[in-house]
């Protein structure tokens, strides 16, 4: 009897231990979307297919997701130097937007 009782409460307990899990990756999950609501994604995305994707796919802007705003801001400026079209605030913006991406995020990534 009171074994069985010891396993109904470890039983319990995995069960608990494994919603707390599910819930904290949910709510962990959400974040990703969060940080990008601050950069908007519709006019990051919208400015990707302006002003990059006429020398190159986005094959190499996917390709370095996950790299960090300063990166972006050095090649974006060297891009700019290239001769695409962007505004020192596009170079900002974008940026931030692209910093935001996790590795292998779509839609830029197919
Ligand atoms: C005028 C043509 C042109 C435009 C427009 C252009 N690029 Fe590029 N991009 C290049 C060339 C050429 C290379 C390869 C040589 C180099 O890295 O400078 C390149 C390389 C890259 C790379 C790889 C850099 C590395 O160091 O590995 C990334 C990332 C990139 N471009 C992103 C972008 C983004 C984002 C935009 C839009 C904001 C953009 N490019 C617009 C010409 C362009």
């Amino acid at each position: 009897m009171k074994i069985s009782k010891e396993r109904d409460v470890s039983t319990m307990m995995k069960f608990l231990c494994l919603l707390a899990f599910v819930l904290v990756f949910m709510a962990s999950a959400e974040n990703p979307g969060r940080a990008t609501d601050t950069v908007d994604a519709a006019t990051g995305e919208a400015l990707l297919h302006r002003a990059c994707t006429v020398c190159h796919t986005s094959e190499n802007v996917c390709a370095n997701l996950g790299r960090d705003e300063a990166w972006w801001q050095s090649t974006l400026t060297r891009m700019r130097q290239q001769g695409a079209a962007l505004s020192a605030d596009d170079v900002n913006s974008e940026s931030a937007y692209l910093a935001a991406q996790a590795p292998g995020a779509a839609p830029i990534c197919k």
